[in-house]
């Protein structure tokens, strides 16, 4: 009864509020704000309301005492409703543990609306351990927690750095289309679209288009999306996700592999001094240690060898031989067990794509390269590209593939033909690595893969 009777009313006398988002709490100690946001966590505990209070900015912890505390309304108050709330930001005495070191001792508060208790709690919607696929029925509400957010402020922030790197290194960016009629990545990844009456596909890689540009604009890169019908489930495969792709041109292979291990060390280590991405992949892989150039590099026939010393079979169970595609499985504990990153190089030219170019000492190998990075495996691949017309025809050929539909990439090789090559970076895959994610599912916003197109 004496809680109805409480009503909560601003005092007037108070110095007038300033409205800040909680990532500036830290430099208004002192001074009274006005905060507007969502209730993360809710905990009464003698007489005192304590308020996690979340803004996509940051978290603050703010204490409702007194009539605030005891007010009917208060005794409404959920998790996940939106509330704006008024006090002085106060310091905290060393060891207590609110985030920041600073709580908001409020003196006023309103609700913007609250959200639903009983059933339909937002607790018993994305409780903690339930079974994944629940959670991502509801991932428009999982993405409010602290881990999923944190792994989607470190990917602006990845692709905020990358981006840097490419634009120091005068590397336009560019924006080719995701609705095609050719093929990259073999036509059995291929999710295919009616285009008015014509057979088209959501693009496996915007590598064709990239090349066509070195002659316009000189080195390019794209941060676009790729689609891929992966047929398998597995932890680290989408059929959708974000590939950052550059193409390079007049460069050699040593010089194209000295350029990715640049990219990818800069790129983390612009994400580590990022003020706020660095301190969440701390805090999301604590023990993480950012790649060191230069990388190991290691031949395809001497992973071959490792591999059979180590007893580690191919897919058929049996020793790995001359030709054998290293499956994901066995290329992550390879890699896991070397433990540091791995330029894996010079791949058979049976397995890998008909653009590659062939190795000038052994036609049998490619200017291939895959980079292999502990507890995910493979983040990108790449290579040089084959520059001969006649050459790359019969790649075409090898591959089954109707060169017609190319004669856009293939005029590439007619009008000023380059030494070029080029690489495919997965986001969601650096992140896995960089956030030590067990899956790249937890790394896209809305992941896409094999029986799964919502939300
Ligand atoms: O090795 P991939 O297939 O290479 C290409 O697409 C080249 N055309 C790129 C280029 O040279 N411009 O893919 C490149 C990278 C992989 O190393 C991996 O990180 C990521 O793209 N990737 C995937 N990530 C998530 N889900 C999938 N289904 C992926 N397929 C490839």
């Amino acid at each position: 009864m004496e809680a109805m009777k409480i009503q909560i009313v601003e005092d007037a006398s108070l110095p007038k509020a300033s409205r800040i988002k909680i990532r500036q709490a830290g430099e208004s100690v002192a001074t009274r704000v006005k905060v507007s946001g969502w209730i993360h966590r809710l905990r009464v505990q003698k007489g005192l309301v304590f308020i996690v209070l979340r803004d996509g900015s940051g978290f603050l912890q703010c204490v409702l005492s007194g009539d605030l505390a005891n007010a009917y309304q208060t005794s409404t108050l959920t998790v996940e409703s939106s509330v704006t709330v008024t006090g002085v930001v106060n310091k905290l005495p060393e060891g207590k543990s609110a985030a920041g070191g600073i709580e908001l001792v409020a003196d006023f508060y309103s609700i913007i609306a609250l959200a639903p208790s009983g059933d339909d709690a937002f607790t018993n919607k994305v409780a903690e351990g339930a079974d994944p696929s629940l959670l991502l029925d509801q991932r428009h509400l999982a993405l409010r927690g602290e881990s999923l957010s944190a792994v989607m402020k470190v990917r602006a922030a990845l692709l905020r750095s990358v981006r840097r790197v490419y634009d120091e290194t005068h590397i336009t960016e560019v924006t080719p289309p995701c609705m095609v009629q050719t093929q990259v990545e073999g036509g059995s990844t291929l999710f295919g679209l009616q285009y008015y009456g014509e057979e088209a596909f959501l693009t496996q890689s915007s590598q064709l288009y990239l090349e066509t540009c070195l002659p316009a604009l000189g080195d390019v890169y794209c941060i676009q999306e790729s689609f891929r019908a992966e047929k398998s489930h597995t932890r680290r495969h989408l059929s959708e996700y974000t590939h950052i792709e550059a193409e390079l041109g007049f460069l050699d292979f040593q010089d194209f592999l000295s350029h990715i291990e640049m990219v990818l060390t800069k790129s983390i280590q612009y994400v580590l001094e990022d003020p706020v991405a660095g301190p969440l992949v701390k805090q999301l892989n604590p023990d993480f240690v950012p790649p060191q150039m230069p990388f190991k590099r290691m031949e395809y026939v001497d992973a071959l060898e490792w591999l059979n010393e180590h007893e580690i079979p191919n897919e058929d169970g049996e020793k790995f031989k001359f030709g054998d595609d290293i499956a994901e499985a066995a290329e992550r504990l390879m890699t896991d067990t070397i433990g540091v990153p791995i330029l894996l190089m010079r791949f058979p030219l049976e397995i890998k794509s008909f653009y590659m170019k062939r190795c000038a000492d052994d036609p049998r190998l490619t200017e291939s390269v895959d980079v292999l990075m502990p507890t995910v495996g493979e983040i990108t691949g790449g290579s040089m590209r084959i520059d001969d017309h006649e050459e790359l025809m019969a790649g075409f050929k090898r591959e089954g593939i109707d060169p017609a539909t190319y004669y856009w990439y293939t005029d590439q090789r007619k009008y000023g033909s380059i030494p070029h090559g080029g690489y495919g970076l997965g986001t969601e895959r650096i992140l896995a690595w960089l956030c030590k994610r067990y899956t790249v599912r937890d790394c896209s916003l809305y992941p896409r893969f094999t029986g799964r197109c919502k939300p």
